[in-house]
């Protein structure tokens, strides 16, 4: 068991529910897209997302059983990561993703587009399915938000400038945004209040940004054998995330090597030492920390069970990636 699954208990049995549907749910138009979309769902994510959908789900359904549409939406989350992770490996062109060969590099950049464009069309019809007007509208915004922020991304390569707070938001669009509005229309569909809804999607912006925060750190402090996916690959692409940003204070030379997009020989490995020896990762560290401690803030507002204690559990689980 990882230290994830465990964190499940409440929903396990739900979420091997939600496996045996995601495949069956992609259906079977195409045998290359269906080919593409089941070794991704097969291969091992953490389902991290579909977890909370449902851990909220039961969270505030104490009463009475979770209903199908709780079940679709954590299905439709996934799909929806699942399509953004098939995207972002052809920009990235990473070779490896859940520790299987990425769909572009097994069908080609042209099959891996279509079939993240599928996956992303299916989970909108799901979505339209539900027929709850105000949960389509948050988690259409979040299809919208996974591109603004892949573009952001794009146009931010290399520019040693970059603050902080456009990382951050770019971070929202990118990862915390799908959490976050997936969470609060968890409870929307248990009917709760608006201030209870607030605080949903607060917990969801907070874990995520501190999500993505420690994904950023691992990937300069992890393996690609941990990781499933490549390592050290942010800073060669020009993906200035939060450990270089905070070294970049300390150690000005950083800057010269960006600009010139480590073109000359030596210069990758002279700024991942630059980093290395600067605060840049426990800088990096203490805001991941401080995300997650808000979002435990956030999610104390729900009645206490099982339920609510994992979704507690999450925000330190996430920070424990690190060690
Ligand atoms: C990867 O997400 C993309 C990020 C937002 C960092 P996960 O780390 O949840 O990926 P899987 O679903 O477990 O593969
Ligand atoms: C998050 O960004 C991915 C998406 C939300 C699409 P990353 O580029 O850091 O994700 P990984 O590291 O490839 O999983
Ligand atoms: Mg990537
Ligand atoms: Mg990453």
């Amino acid at each position: 068991m990882t230290p994830a699954t465990s964190l499940f208990t409440p929903v396990e049995a739900d979420l091997q529910i939600l496996a045996d549907n995601l495949k069956q749910l992609v259906g079977n138009r195409h045998p290359i897209l269906f080919a593409a979309a089941e070794h991704l769902f097969g291969a091992g994510g953490k389902r991290i997302r579909p977890a909370i959908v449902l851990l909220i789900s039961r969270a505030t359904m104490l009463e009475e059983d979770i209903t199908q549409r709780h079940r679709r939406l954590a299905e439709i989350t996934e799909m929806i990561h699942t399509a953004s992770l098939v995207h972002d490996d052809v920009v990235d062109e990473a070779q490896m993703r859940r520790s299987v060969p990425t769909v572009h590099s097994l069908f080609g950049n042209r099959i891996a587009v279509l079939a993240g464009d599928f996956l992303f069309a299916q989970s909108s019809w799901y979505l339209a399915n539900l027929d709850n007007l105000e949960v389509v509208k948050l988690l259409s915004e979040v299809i919208m938000d996974l591109a603004t922020g892949e573009i952001q991304q794009g146009m931010n390569r290399f520019d040693s400038s970059l603050a902080i707070e456009t990382y951050l938001q770019k971070s929202y669009y990118k990862t915390a945004s799908l959490i976050a509005n997936s969470a609060k229309a968890a409870g929307l569909l248990s009917d709760v209040s608006p201030e209870i809804a607030q605080h949903l999607y607060s917990y969801g912006r907070n874990l995520g940004l501190a999500f993505q925060i420690v994904d950023d750190i691992l990937d300069f402090t992890s393996t690609t054998d941990t990781l499933g996916k490549p390592a050290c690959s942010d800073l060669k692409s020009g993906n200035l995330t939060a450990p270089v940003l905070f070294a970049l204070e300390e150690k000005p030379y950083l800057e010269v090597l960006i600009e010139r997009e480590f073109a000359q020989e030596g210069d990758l490995e002279q700024a991942l030492t630059l980093i290395q020896d600067s605060q840049g990762i426990q800088q990096a560290r203490e805001l991941a920390a401080h995300h997650a401690k808000l979002a435990a803030e956030d999610i104390a507002v729900l009645t206490p069970s099982e339920p609510r204690q994992a979704l507690t559990d999450i925000t330190e689980y996430v920070l424990s990636r690190l060690y």
